[in-house]
């Protein structure tokens, strides 16, 4: 129900912030609805009423659930930057480029404080809007972009501030875990679960995205770049989705007991000879059922962040959807609105400035300790076995648990799995390069690390 409390509304006598909201999809409408609902709550929280002046997408003539009568439009949504009747411009369209850059950048050309909730255009044009804000003495803010509803950024940016960060993983991608805790309830089949979610509003314009790990990738390089001071450096981001798990996989997981989730894991890591890196992986791990992650499910997103004073502080909710992924976007207007009497210098988007952010190369993989889970479909013929575990044999990799399961879908092809003992990346990496080309696998192998303490 709207919040019409007018007598609230009255006691607060400074000037509106004016918005100017640009795509009306799943998160823009739920931004109408949730500033028209809780009006005069947000006035008194933001210290002067927040008023969306004008709103822009492709369609005008759409039917977006919401009355759009009492804003302007504008069919140039890159024109609305330059409007005077507009403070910040509110960019929820998505890409990485095309309009929402375009947009993007004429915003704080134009002296306009600039909230979006698009993860991929801040991890590929991060550094240059954040750089251009900050000489232009605008607000960035992208609270939405890093798990819907959650205020991990706000949490890593301000709760954190004190810490070095020695870790930050969890399960940032909504779709995904949706996907995979519906499957494992269920026993329901991914392309139908998928469909679902996109339903539901959960999934990226092209889902691609989401179940290829790429969204969890563009997520984990922005809370990188908070956590560790360091450059967004997403195409460093080792990633893996779930569009090869089967549903045998979660079975096997579920008899070994674990379940799967897509997590997105980084880490300040010296490599061997002690270079200083930084560490960037989204890969569908097994996690231990008696692992907090593992009792996330749905859409929901959780991420834990390691401080060296704080301790592992979790952050859990909901991870995409219009209500959460609206909550975080207005959570960010109010700030802007409530910085208009405190100043600009306590609004760096990535907590320190952009001059200040290191750029870490990416640590090597290969020296990481870890249990591995290893998935073969191979031929149903003697010796098999004795070859994949020659290879492991030979790579140094010491097999914790091997079990072949009865004949897979396609004829005369079996599934084995195998738990490894802890042992170097690399190792595994060379069992598999020593497989590499038998005829006797039918597929490549999946790799999943088992999530550790
Ligand atoms: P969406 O439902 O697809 O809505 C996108 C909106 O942008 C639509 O209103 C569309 O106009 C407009 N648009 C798209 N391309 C355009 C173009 N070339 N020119 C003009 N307008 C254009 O997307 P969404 O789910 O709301 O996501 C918006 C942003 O929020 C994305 O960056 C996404 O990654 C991010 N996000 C989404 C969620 C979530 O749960 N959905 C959560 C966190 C962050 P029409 O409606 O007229 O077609
Ligand atoms: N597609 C994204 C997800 C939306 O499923 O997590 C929230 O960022």
């Amino acid at each position: 129900m709207a919040d019409t409390s007018t007598s609230n509304l009255a006691k607060t006598t400074k000037p509106p912030l004016r918005i100017a909201l640009a795509g009306l999809g799943t998160v823009g409408a739920g931004v109408i609805k949730l500033v028209e609902a809780n009006a005069a709550l947000i006035a008194r929280r933001a210290g002067r009423p927040i008023h969306i002046t004008v709103v822009s997408a492709r369609d005008r003539g759409k039917d977006r659930g919401v009355d759009l009568s009492p804003y302007a439009w504008e069919d140039d949504m890159t024109g609305i930057a330059a409007r005077d009747d507009v403070d910040v411009v509110v960019e929820l369209v998505g890409g990485s480029d095309g309009p929402a850059l375009t947009l993007a950048r004429n915003a704080i050309r134009h002296g306009k404080a600039l909230v979006t909730a698009n993860k991929a255009m801040i991890a590929h044009h991060g550094m240059e809007l954040a750089a251009a804000a900050e000489t232009a003495r605008v607000a960035l803010r992208f609270e939405a972009a890093v798990a819907g509803g959650i205020p991990v950024i706000k949490g890593l940016r301000e709760g954190a501030a004190a810490n070095q960060i020695e870790r930050v993983y969890g399960i940032l991608n909504g779709t995904c875990n949706y996907i995979l805790s519906t499957m494992e309830d269920t026993g329901r089949d991914f392309v139908e679960v998928l469909a679902e979610a996109q339903a539901m509003g959960y999934a990226e314009a092209d889902p691609t995205f989401d179940i290829e790990g790429i969204d969890a990738a563009h997520k984990l390089s922005i809370l990188s770049a908070i956590a560790f001071g360091a450059q967004i450096d997403f195409a460093s981001v080792e990633t893996t989705g779930i569009s090869r798990i089967l549903a045998a996989d979660i079975a096997q997981a579920d008899a070994l007991g674990y379940c799967i989730r897509l997590i997105g894991m980084a880490e300040a890591d010296a490599g061997p000879d002690g270079t200083p890196g930084l560490f960037q992986r989204v890969q569908p791990h097994l996690v231990p059922l008696d692992n907090l992650l593992a009792h996330v499910d749905g859409p929901t997103n959780a991420v834990v962040v390691e401080g060296n004073f704080s301790g592992r502080l979790l952050f859990q909710g909901p991870g995409a959807g219009d209500g959460p992924t609206a909550s975080a976007v207005v959570a960010d207007i109010i700030d802007i609105a409530r910085g208009m009497d405190t100043g600009f210098e306590a609004d760096m988007a990535f907590s320190i400035p952009v001059s200040g952010l290191e750029a870490m190369p990416p640590a090597p993989l290969g020296h990481r300790l870890g249990r591995a889970y290893i998935r073969f479909i191979v031929a149903d013929r003697p010796g098999v076995l004795a070859e994949i575990t020659a290879a492991m044999r030979d790579a140094g990799v010491s097999i914790e648990s091997l079990i072949q399961k009865g004949r897979a879908g396609d004829a005369g092809a079996v599934m084995v799995a195998m738990v490894t003992h802890e042992v170097r990346e690399a190792a595994v990496t060379e069992a598999l390069r020593l497989l590499d080309g038998s005829p006797s696998l039918a597929a490549a192998p999946l790799v999943m690390q088992i999530l550790g303490d």
